[in-house]
């Protein structure tokens, strides 16, 4: 893969740039491992997502997903954009209330809310309140009831095609329309929407048109039988970029079996932004039409799309190890195990940000820092000749890299935004006294 496809370019001294900034001095001047992030990038990636859906249906709105990447600071910048924000956890419902959305921004999504999780969306007035199940609708049932304060309600359904699991009501197993017709009986609960979510790094938009037909099919059902109309349709997120690709079964299984590295995503498989929102609005009013229903706003729940080619992780090469049959280990300052968890499903490309137009001369596998023979950031990949002190960048990692990142033996690395040729820090590295902060010694 080429520099390019991530807008980098290199200097004299032939490093890495990113928005002017040179990463193998950041790496050095604010410690490595570092996540650093391209404010522009994150600006630009909100507004063709927004415009792309707009552009086709003006009452598109999007709600950034704050689980994808939950860096306070990069979350700002979206929010100072207009994007709105999607939660999943009363953690995040609470960071967005710290970011100062109002509650009218706010999307609240989560399996299993508790009672002080629908009490406090109810208090706060949140755009859309979607459950996830008949248990969480007789929690809120009772939430509302003891605050006698009205509620936008939205359900969560099994989608036709794409992620099930725990997730939502499963019309073929849940008596969705007893849910409803129990949501209905209570004054305050407007139930004015439906939720889907259909996975995560989707290169297509077929998932979609096939859970649209569902979904709309079930509005005109739910008018027919209740005489509610659903205004709000909130599609989730899922939406692919080019430069990152799930592994199959098959890959991971020769990748870890064989060290055959899979092999990189070419970038036309990926529809564009615009592709993915011209098969989904025109999906939608073709079955509006069909169902001679109102066109409802569209809720888009985008976290990858946003965030993932946005930010890269810096790692230093400290040590390389030659073993039996010249098979070559390259240690680095951090893990997938510990900071770079997707490197175990998705294809990220690393580049040497020191000599990033090196051609490959060897296969390496390159380690983390923690005592497990499984910590490979890389299995066999093709690099230039290593040596210590080589930066690696790892690109994509704005997307599930600092979401599920642990302390396990080392503190969490810090983060730096990168704008006009300047760094600036927006999460210092995880201090020893904060990883015990919460100790009873
Ligand atoms: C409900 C919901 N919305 C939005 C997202 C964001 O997904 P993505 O990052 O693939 O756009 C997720 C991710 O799992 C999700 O579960």
């Amino acid at each position: 893969m080429d520099i390019r496809q991530w807008r980098l370019t290199t200097n004299k001294q032939g490093h890495l740039i990113s928005e002017g900034c040179d990463l193998v001095m950041l790496a050095k001047e604010f410690g490595s491992p570092l996540h650093s992030v391209s404010v522009s990038r994150l600006r630009k990636n909100y507004h063709r997502f927004r415009k792309a859906f707009q552009n086709l249906h003006p009452q598109s709105s999007v709600y950034y997903s704050y689980k994808t990447n939950c860096i306070p600071g990069v979350i700002r910048i979206l929010h100072e954009e207009g994007c709105g924000a999607e939660v999943i956890s009363p953690y995040e419902f609470w960071l967005s209330e710290q970011l100062g959305v109002d509650g009218s921004a706010v999307i609240y999504n989560g399996v299993n809310k508790s009672v002080e999780d629908l009490t406090r969306a109810v208090e706060r007035d949140v755009r859309l309140l979607n459950v996830e199940s008949p248990a969480e609708i007789e929690r809120l049932i009772t939430v509302v009831n003891r605050l006698a304060k009205p509620v936008n309600v939205g359900i969560r359904i099994y989608p036709a095609a794409g992620w099930k699991a725990q997730f939502g009501l499963d019309p073929a197993v849940d008596n969705l329309f007893a849910a409803i017709a129990a949501l209905k009986a209570v004054e305050n609960i407007n139930i004015c929407g439906l939720h889907v979510h259909i996975g995560s790094g989707l290169k297509q938009p077929a998932y979609y048109r096939k859970t649209l037909r569902q979904i709309c099919e079930l509005m005109a059902e739910i008018r027919r039988q209740f005489k509610i109309t659903i205004t709000n349709l909130d599609i989730g997120g899922g939406y692919g970029v080019p430069t990152v690709k799930t592994l199959s079964i098959s890959e991971v299984a020769a990748y870890k079996l064989f060290q055959k590295s899979p092999k990189p995503p070419v970038a036309e498989d990926c529809a564009s932004i615009e592709k993915f929102a011209e098969a989904i609005v025109s999906t939608l009013q073709e079955e509006c039409k069909k169902h001679d229903f109102p066109l409802p706003n569209l809720i888009l729940e985008p976290g990858r799309a946003l965030t993932s080619d946005a930010q890269m992780l810096l790692v230093t090469i400290q040590e390389i190890k030659v073993r039996r049959k010249g098979l070559k280990y390259a240690l680095a300052d951090g893990g997938m195990q510990n900071i770079a968890f997707p490197l175990s499903y998705e294809y990220h490309h690393c580049f040497l940000a020191n000599r990033p137009l090196s051609a490959a001369t060897d296969k390496y596998n390159i380690m983390g820092t923690l005592c497990s023979p499984e910590d490979f950031l890389y299995r066999g990949w093709p690099m230039p000749e290593l040596q210590p002190g080589d930066v690696l960048a790892i690109m994509d990692a704005g997307a599930y890299f600092n979401s599920f990142a642990n302390n396990f033996a080392y503190p969490r690395p810090g983060v730096v935004l990168l704008e006009n040729g300047i760094a600036k820090q927006t999460r210092k590295p995880e201090e020893y006294q904060q990883m015990i902060a919460a100790d009873i010694f």
